[in-house]
C-alpha cells in the first residue's frame, strides 16, 4: 500500500509550513496580537498549503494552551488533538466543488447564529469557493457582511478570478505561490530521512521537477516511490511518474513546427497507445516548447543560461 505522506506529515505547526513566508508572517503576528481578520481568502495552486494554514489558522486559535503573545497551537489540549483527527465540531469544511453549497451554506447561516460549541471560535473553511452556486455565494456574502465575533472564514480557491469580487473586498486576501524546485526537493529530503528510507538525489530531482510547484503532488509521488522498494531503478521511476522521454517531445515539436499534420496525428496515436495521459503529455510538451525558447534567447544573448524556469 502507497504511503499518504502528504496526509501523515501534513504540517503540524507554522513552523513547518515550506515557503508562503508572507502569508505565515502576516498570520502569526495577527494571532499572536489577538488582532485577527474574521474572513481571510486564500488564492493559489494546488497543493501549496492553502487548507493546511487554514486548519492552522483553527487550531491555534482554539488552542486551550497558547498564551497571549504567542501563536503556535501546542498540538497536544483536546481542541488541538481533535483538528488533528478531524473530528473538532467547531471547525466546519465545507468543499463547495464536491456540493455546489446552497445546503451547507445554508447549514452554515444556520450554525452561524450558535456560537461555538466547546471552543472559542468557530471556524468555517469553504474550499473551492469560486464553485458555490449563486445563491450559496449570496448567503454567504450577507454572511461575510455581518459576521459574528465568534466565527472566523478561510475562503480558499484555486481560480481567483471566478470569485465575486465582493466576496473578495470583503476579506483579507492572500495569494499562495509555486513552491520552488530547491524547496520541495529539501522537503522531500527531509520526509525521506523521517521514513528510514534512501533516495537518489536524481530522482528527487524528478520528483521536484515533475512537481512543478505543487508540494502535495511531490509528497504523493515519492509515497509511489517507496512503494516500489529499495529495487527500484531510474527507469520504473520514469515510467510510473509518467515522464516521456525527451525524443518523442522533441520528434512532435519539429512536427508541429513543421505544420505536418500526419505525423502529428501518427505520432500521437502512438503516444496514447503506449498508454500514456495525454494531458500529462501536452504539460511536458509545453514545458519542452519553453524550455526550447529559454535556450535560443539564452544562445542569443550569449549567456548560455537555459534553465526552464
Ligand atoms: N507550504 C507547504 N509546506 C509544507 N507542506 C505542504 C505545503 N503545501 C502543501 N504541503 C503538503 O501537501 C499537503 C496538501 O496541502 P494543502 O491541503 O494545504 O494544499 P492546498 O493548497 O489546500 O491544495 P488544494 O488547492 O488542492 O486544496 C499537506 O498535507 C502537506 O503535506
Ligand atoms: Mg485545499
Ligand atoms: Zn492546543
Amino acid at each position: 500500500m502507497a504511503l499518504v505522506l502528504y496526509r501523515k506529515y501534513r504540517p503540524a505547526s507554522f513552523k513547518d509550513v515550506v515557503g508562503q513566508e508572507h502569508v505565515v508572517r502576516t498570520l502569526t503576528s495577527a494571532i499572536a496580537a489577538n488582532d485577527f481578520a474574521h474572513s481571510y481568502l486564500f488564492t493559489g495552486p494546488r497543493g501549496t498549503g492553502k487548507t493546511t494554514l487554514a486548519r492552522l489558522i483553527a487550531k491555534s486559535l482554539n488552542c486551550q494552551n497558547r498564551k497571549n503573545g504567542e501563536y503556535e497551537p501546542c498540538n497536544k489540549c483536546v481542541s488541538c488533538d481533535e483538528i488533528a483527527r478531524g473530528v473538532a465540531i467547531d471547525l466546519i469544511e465545507i468543499d463547495a466543488a464536491s456540493n455546489r453549497g446552497i445546503d451547507e451554506i445554508r447549514a452554515l447561516k444556520e450554525g452561524i447564529r450558535f456560537g461555538p460549541t466547546h471552543s472559542k471560535y468557530k471556524v468555517f473553511i469553504v474550499d473551492e469557493v469560486h464553485m458555490l452556486t449563486k445563491e450559496a455565494f449570496n448567503a454567504l456574502l450577507k454572511t461575510l457582511e455581518e459576521p459574528p465575533a465568534h466565527a472566523v472564514f478561510v475562503l480558499a480557491t484555486t481560480e481567483i478570478q471566478k470569485v465575486l469580487p465582493t466576496i473578495v473586498s470583503r476579506s483579507q486576501r492572500f495569494d499562495f505561490r509555486r513552491l520552488r524546485h530547491g524547496e520541495i526537493k529539501k522537503r522531500l529530503e527531509a520526509l525521506a530521512k523521517r521514513e528510514e528510507k534512501s533516495v537518489e538525489p536524481r530522482i528527487l530531482d524528478v520528483i521536484s521537477t515533475k512537481a512543478d510547484g505543487s508540494i502535495r503532488d511531490a509528497e504523493s509521488m515519492l509515497g509511489q516511490i517507496f512503494a516500489l522498494g529499495n529495487e527500484a531503478t531510474m527507469e520504473d521511476i520514469e515510467f510510473l511518474l509518467g515522464a516521456v522521454d525527451l525524443g518523442t517531445l522533441h520528434a512532435l515539436f519539429e512536427h508541429l513546427a513543421a505544420g505536418k499534420k500526419p505525423e502529428i496525428f501518427t505520432l500521437m496515436n502512438a503516444i496514447k497507445e503506449q498508454g500514456a495521459d495525454l494531458e500529462e503529455f501536452l504539460r511536458h510538451l509545453l514545458r519542452y516548447v519553453r524550455w526550447m525558447m529559454n535556450s535560443r534567447i539564452a544562445d542569443r544573448n550569449g549567456d548560455g543560461r537555459a534553465d526552464g524556469a
